[in-house]
């Protein structure tokens, strides 16, 4: 698939501007300083004056991290996703809501995927981190119950994930970086936040359709880059606890 940039209408744009501005003054003093930062190092391609353009998005992000955009036609199957985050791929779609419906989405635009998405790619360890999640899907892909555990780290990390730096909240999940309303809701003192926790993380279900109720915390961004081997053990040791259970069997 390619982006028909040239299809983009000037209300198109128009949109992507009023985003773009509004989420940025908002993330000022909300968003970790990491996303700040590697959003600022994208500037040249990723800015609120237009639409970003994939050709010279990927030109830059290729340079910068090795990682590139893959355009989907929507969601797509778990696997596929696993697949292509393996390969260093970021699944994008391309089109924009529309001026009259900028905070109510049912499924993720362009400015969710890349607005909220790709800066930290950027990022040294949440870009290792990013990479080693899809590893690990393509590895586990038989795995029903160990898919289903990765789709929930997915959704408290790199979706919906928190850092408490000097007992502040900073925001740096795509899905709250990509919402002004979700963003101004974790930072609402009443909103529930909890230390990052393996086991709590992988069994907590989770809805897509609404703002969320629980978040998780970590203190860096290195946190993700440590929980690579230790993730690697987790789902090892649950595959090797069902063969057990076949054996005995
Ligand atoms: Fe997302």
């Amino acid at each position: 698939m390619i982006q028909e940039y040239n299809q983009y209408t000037a209300e198109d744009h128009k949109v992507w501007k009023i985003l773009f501005d509004r989420q940025s003054q908002n993330l000022a003093d909300k968003a970790c300083k990491e996303y700040l930062h590697c959003l600022d190092q994208l500037s040249p391609a990723l800015n609120g004056n237009t639409i970003p353009n994939f050709e010279q998005l990927n030109e830059l992000l290729l340079a910068t991290s090795g990682w590139s955009i893959e355009i989907v036609p929507g969601m797509i199957p778990v696997n596929d996703f696993f697949e292509l985050l393996a390969k260093k791929k970021f699944c994008s779609s391309t089109w924009i809501r529309p001026l009259d419906k900028l905070d109510y989405l049912d499924e993720p635009d362009i400015f969710h995927d890349i607005f909220g998405h790709v800066p930290l790619l950027v990022h040294s360890c949440f870009s290792q981190f990013a990479h080693a999640f899809g590893k690990l899907g393509v590895k586990y892909r038989e795995h029903v119950s160990i898919v289903e555990q990765l789709q929930r780290l997915y959704w408290f990390t790199i979706e919906f994930g928190t850092l408490t730096v000097n007992n502040e909240t900073k925001v740096y999940g795509a899905g709250v970086i990509s919402s002004y309303s979700e963003t101004l809701h974790v930072l609402n003192k009443k909103t529930e936040i909890q230390n990052f926790n393996l086991d709590n993380v992988t069994t907590q279900s989770f809805v897509n359709t609404e703002i969320q109720q629980s978040y998780y915390s970590i203190n860096n961004l290195s946190e993700l880059l440590q929980l690579i081997p230790i993730l690697e053990n987790y789902f090892e040791k649950i595959v090797n606890e069902k063969k057990v259970q076949y054996e005995i069997r």
